[in-house]
Parts: structure tokens; C-alpha cells; sequence
């Protein structure tokens, strides 16, 4: 156990209960979320919360890996309406993919479960969810979150692989030298 056990432990959560998930709980994943880096923070995002049982149903039908029978989904979209459009447009998918990341590591530090489940940039599934969730035409969704009590366990664990690091040059490899205490 470290202290970044609440990043090695969470895990895509794919099975749930059917307790509902707090409205506070919902504020405090938002606002994880929003404490997220953007590129000169322009915060280029929307995030839609549905917990209405037949949108949930016609959300699942519309996304071919994504049919979790969850109480609680959140669509972050990345927001092209205001006038800025072109500055938003560079970034959006990387700061609302930050957005993402934070989400789910409150999800996780709340003992709640979450999987993301990717949207952009397949059309056809972006077109599904736009039409779901009745997104103006300048909104696009990144993803859907399902969230929920936690029906499953999972280990925590890195993924930590020495040979996708590289030390000066590409092709040195990285060994630390570790503090001896
Ligand atoms: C961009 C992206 C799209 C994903 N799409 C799906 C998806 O459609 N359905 C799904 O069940 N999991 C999806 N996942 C979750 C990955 O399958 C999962 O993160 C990966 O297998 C590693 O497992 P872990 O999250 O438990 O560490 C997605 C993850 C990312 C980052």
C-alpha cells in the first residue's frame, strides 16, 4: 500500500448493483473532473448526467462495447460553441481525456465503479450518442462513463513495463537507481 494506491486500484468496473449513485457523489465527480488541466484553460467541455433508465437502455443499444447495466452515466463532450472555436479545437480531446482520468480516480477514491467507454472519433457511435442526448451540432462526445456500486473486484496493479522507457536516447534503456532507506 503507497500512497498512490487510489491510482493502482482503479480499474474499469463493468458490473453493478442497483443502488443508485448520490447526487453528491455525482457533484463530487464533477468536480473532479473539472479540476483537470486544459491547454491555456480553456475547460473545452460539457458533461452530460443520465440517469433516466430509458436513456440508459438507448445509450447501451448504441454503443457496441459499452453495454453496462449501470444506474449512472456521464458523457464528457468536448464543447465547440463558444467563439474561441479554433483555440478549443486543438485540444479538446486531450484536456477532456484529462477530465476523464480524474473522473475516474474520484469515482475509485468514492468505492464507486466506473469504465470509460470511447466514442470519439468513430462517427458512426459519435452520431448514436449525439442523437441520444439531443447534442447541438458543435458538441461532441469523447465518451461514456458508466457509473455505479461496484458488483465486482478487481486487483489494484500498475502495468509497469521497463522497455517502454527510454533514458536520453530512444534507444537506451531506463533502470533506476533506486534510494536505498
Ligand atoms: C479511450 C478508451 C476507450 C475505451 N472503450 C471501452 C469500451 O468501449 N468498452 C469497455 O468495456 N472498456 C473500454 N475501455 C476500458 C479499457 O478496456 C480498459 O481501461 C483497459 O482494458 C485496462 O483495464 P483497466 O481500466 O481495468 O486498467 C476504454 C478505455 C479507453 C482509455
Amino acid at each position: 500500500m503507497t500512497d498512490l494506491d487510489f491510482i493502482f486500484s482503479r480499474r474499469s468496473i463493468r458490473c453493478f448493483t442497483e443502488e443508485k449513485v448520490s447526487e453528491n457523489q455525482i457533484k463530487l465527480l464533477l468536480e473532479a473532473a473539472m479540476a483537470a488541466p486544459t491547454a491555456m484553460n480553456t475547460k473545452p467541455w460539457h458533461f452530460v448526467v443520465i440517469d433516466d433508465h430509458d436513456k440508459l437502455a438507448e445509450l447501451r443499444k448504441t454503443l457496441p462495447f459499452g453495454k453496462m447495466d449501470a444506474p449512472l452515466a456521464i458523457s464528457i463532450c468536448g464543447d465547440m460553441q463558444p467563439i474561441k472555436r479554433a483555440v478549443l479545437e486543438r485540444f479538446w480531446v486531450q484536456d477532456c481525456s484529462a477530465a476523464t482520468e480524474n473522473l475516474l480516480l474520484a469515482a475509485n477514491a468514492l468505492g464507486l465503479g466506473a469504465v470509460w467507454c470511447g466514442v470519439h472519433p468513430i462517427k458512426t457511435l459519435e452520431n448514436g450518442v449525439s442523437s441520444v442526448l439531443n447534442l447541438p451540432k458543435l458538441v461532441f462526445p469523447l465518451n461514456v462513463i458508466f457509473v455505479g456500486h461496484p458488483a465486482e473486484e478487481k486487483p489494484a496493479r500498475t502495468q509497469f513495463d521497463q522497455a517502454k522507457i527510454s533514458h536520453n536516447l530512444f534507444d537506451i534503456g531506463w533502470e533506476p537507481v533506486l534510494d536505498q532507506d
